[in-house]
């Protein structure tokens, strides 16, 4: 997050302000609509947070960072709500054991709830009374809580996916059913000169802090695949026996796909000599034109392989997708399912939305970064070790969250995030 510059300090707009939060705290409320207050608080591996804990997690840092320091008079709306609704900030303070969220069942979702409308109350009374300079100062900071919350927006759509997904009643999270593809759009490639080439964010709105400093890097002359990988192409890698043949893979890779009996992306099962998936949607059939999610960064790296080919570097999809219009299939569209390409339309389809693309990059600082000081430093700097970088965004991405130099991350071996493969290759 770029804390630093108060650009916005001429150019404040209080009702903006005001309207913006509120869409933003709206939204999040309406992805739990189709939740029974039962699917709120289950927790179904440690790696994904019961619906309750992000609704409150997310109120939890516009309490902490913005109405605590900044709202005279404010009073937290419960002492023990601050450690547990910390995810991860020591310098706020200890932090109540992540595997062990689905464990509470107070506070209750109705608590949760009054704790959001408490929150909200003080936003609006800060946003609405505050001195415009010193309002300049923290937009900042407001901005990065809306988009944490957006963030978890994403989180709040894998993670229910994943909780009701071990439910051998295969329920759905809502009644709307992705329109299945009618093609396979022809895959071309995009070629791009190598040369020196900038990256990472410079502009005047809002970006996290990871994203920059934009410095030079050399690339190669590359090609990129003109759309993400497919459900049927991925099952000829699957049908040619690709998950039981060890060159394919890294080391680690390979011993993962043998400890997990991995034979498939997560959320396949094969029934009758047909696959099928859980999706938001419920138990469907595999939709071979549509393409592939919930793999690996292993896997989308042993398919590249099995193909000749490889995953692109995080410089030459950002280099791609400078100018690049932010178009495509996202949250907004509500259909929370990755959806075929259309035709056979130039440029690249599904750059954003549909499926984050595994990169090849390691996540790492840029040249010359640093965090900002403080608690709020620990956003992103400190998870820079053992992931690697996601670009495009998914189809539970808010739109409005996602630009060129977007950085998600992961470690290897995560499959619980729409997570798709887009191959390049040397040209
Ligand atoms: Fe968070």
């Amino acid at each position: 997050m770029s804390i630093a510059p108060a650009r916005t300090a001429t150019t404040l707009d209080r009702s903006e302000l005001l309207a913006r939060y509120h869409d933003v705290r709206r939204t999040t409320e309406r992805l739990c609509l189709p939740l029974s207050v039962e699917d709120h608080v289950i927790q179904a591996t440690p790696d994904v947070s019961p619906t309750k804990w992000h609704l409150a997690h997310v109120t939890w840092f516009f309490e902490t960072f913005l109405l605590e320091p900044h709202l005279e008079g404010y009073t937290p709306r419960h002492p023990a709500y601050r450690v547990l609704f910390n995810s991860y900030y020591n310098g706020v303070g200890p932090q109540f054991s992540r595997p062990d969220r689905g464990h509470l069942s107070r506070p209750t979702v109705a608590e949760i709830r009054a704790y959001r409308a408490w929150v909200d109350d003080g936003m609006t009374a800060l946003l609405g009374r505050g001195e415009v300079p010193r309002l300049a100062a923290l937009a900042p900071l407001l901005e990065l809580g809306l988009n944490h919350e957006q963030q978890h927006q994403e989180l709040i759509l894998t993670d229910i996916k994943y909780n009701l997904a071990v439910n051998p009643l295969h329920p759905a999270y809502h009644a709307v059913v992705p329109p299945a593809g009618t093609a396979t759009r022809r895959l071309g490639w995009q070629r791009y000169a190598g040369g020196l080439h900038p990256i990472g964010y410079d502009g005047d709105d809002f970006a996290f802090d990871n994203e920059s400093p934009r410095h030079t890097v050399y690339l190669r002359p590359f090609r990129l695949a003109d759309r993400l990988v497919t459900n049927g192409e991925y099952l000829e890698f699957i049908d040619a026996g690709g998950y039981r043949t060890a060159p394919l893979w890294l080391s680690e890779g390979w011993r993962v796909v043998q400890e997990r009996g991995w034979r498939a992306p997560l959320y396949w099962e094969e029934h009758g000599g047909g696959w099928q998936s859980q999706t938001l949607s419920g138990f469907l059939p595999l939709d071979p034109h549509a393409p592939v999610v919930h793999v690996s960064y292993f896997e989308a790296d042993a398919y590249a392989r099995w193909r000749g080919l490889r995953l692109p570097t995080e410089p030459e999809w950002e280099h791609a997708a400078a100018g690049v219009p932010v178009t495509g299939h996202f949250q907004e569209r509500g259909v929370f399912h990755p959806l075929a390409a259309a035709g056979d339309a130039d440029g690249l389809a599904q750059l954003f939305g549909d499926a984050w693309e595994w990169t090849q990059s390691a996540y790492a600082p840029y040249p010359g970064y640093r965090a900002a000081p403080g608690a709020i430093g620990e956003y992103n700097g400190k998870f820079m070790v053992n992931q690697l970088v996601l670009r495009g965004g998914s189809c539970v991405s808010p739109q409005s969250h996602l630009r060129a130099s977007y950085r998600n991350f992961f470690p290897p071996d995560a499959r619980w995030q729409f997570s798709g493969i887009r191959l390049a290759d040397d040209a």
